[in-house]
């Protein structure tokens, strides 16, 4: 009896080892191991009559069968090793696969071309002594337009631009303006102060959104003069657009300065050689922002004594600046937030 279980384990060892180059692939390989070891498997077979063993006999079967069990494993093990090694290198010939290339970035969030601009234009007027502030973009009629001298039948006040609000008690301001008189209404000369933020205004067509943005200046002391206007916001456009490009300085209209001016620069272009240039239609000159000395009817409003003071402001708009910064010509794409638009910047 043991000795035909010795033989029977022999046999055992024999077959599987002619059976071990078929281990080509993991399927394969499962079927042996559970032909040999499995619960219906040929060692459980031999096993199962070891029963039928005497108490000396047994030890000796059940070492063999040990031996026998421990081969096969060993074996197995090998053989699911080596074929996992195989197929990931096969994977890596086939789609090659490069593990030195550095890793994909985390798609993550991008500063907007218009705050990118903002940053910049907040930047020089800073190192000039402006400092921020910031009003509400729900005004009341007061602040939005009588504070700055926009009478009542101004157009400006035109239901086709202004966003009403509960009647015509409240509106969405239309300029960053309004901060004038807020900050006037808190605050004594002399200062200097830009304002940023978002303006509304019923206007939708290729050129104007119904939401754009505005950086508002303003500098009072006692005797600023236009020549102090003329040099701040030259040397701003210098600093914004590079030393060689060149101001000038259009008489314009605004209720709330006067004299007011129109401040436009070499377009950046054609280098204002004003030849078959689309953007400044041939002119040389691309318009960047408004100006002025405040009115002393401003000044009024807000009981400054105009005897006392004078000032200078501006008002510049942010979508624009950022077109002729970054090249763009279409000004709706800032809208759209498109991030294959936005990353470019
Ligand atoms: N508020 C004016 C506008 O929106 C711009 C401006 C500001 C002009 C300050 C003069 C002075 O067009």
């Amino acid at each position: 009896m043991k000795d035909s279980l010795l033989n029977s384990l022999e046999a055992l060892q024999q077959d599987f080892q002619n059976i071990l180059p078929q281990m080509t692939d993991e399927i394969r390989l499962q079927e042996i191991k559970a032909q040999f070891l499995g619960k219906k498997g040929r060692l459980t077979e031999v096993l199962k009559e070891m029963g039928r063993l005497s108490g000396e006999e047994r030890p000796q079967v059940g070492a063999k069968a040990n031996e026998v069990k421990n081969f096969i494993e060993g074996r197995v093990d090998e053989a699911l090793q080596r074929l996992k090694s195989d197929s990931l290198n096969k994977a890596l010939s086939q789609d090659l696969f490069d593990a030195t290339l550095p890793g994909r970035p985390e798609l993550r969030g991008h500063i907007h071309p218009v705050h990118q601009t903002l940053v910049m234009v907040r930047n020089i007027f800073e190192k000039l002594g402006f400092q921020t502030h910031y009003g509400p973009e729900i005004e009341d009629d007061y602040h939005n337009f009588e504070a700055l001298n926009i009478p009542v039948h101004h157009p400006a006040r035109d239901l086709q631009d202004t966003f009403y609000l509960q009647g015509k008690d409240w509106l969405l301001r239309t300029h960053t303006s309004t901060v004038q008189i807020h900050v006037m209404e808190n605050q004594k000369p002399p200062f200097r102060m830009i304002a940023p933020g978002t303006v509304y205004r019923s206007d939708s067509d290729v050129t104007h959104t119904p939401m754009f943005h505005q950086i508002e200046g303003l500098w009072i002391d006692q005797d600023t003069s236009f020549g102090d206007l003329k040099g701040v916001l030259s040397l701003f456009v210098k600093q914004m657009f590079g030393s060689t490009i060149e101001v000038r300085f259009r008489p314009s209209y605004f209720p709330f300065t006067e004299p007011s001016a129109e401040l436009d620069m070499t377009c950046l272009f054609c280098r204002g050689q004003a030849k078959a240039c689309p953007v400044c239609k041939s002119t040389g000159w691309i318009e960047v922002l408004g100006c002025g000395m405040v009115d002393p009817e401003v000044f009024r409003f807000v009981k400054y004594d105009p005897e006392k003071y004078s000032g200078f402001a501006f008002g510049i708009g942010i979508e624009r600046l950022a077109m002729l910064k970054f090249g763009i010509n279409d000004l709706r794409k800032f809208f759209e937030n498109d991030v294959r638009f936005l990353r470019q910047f």
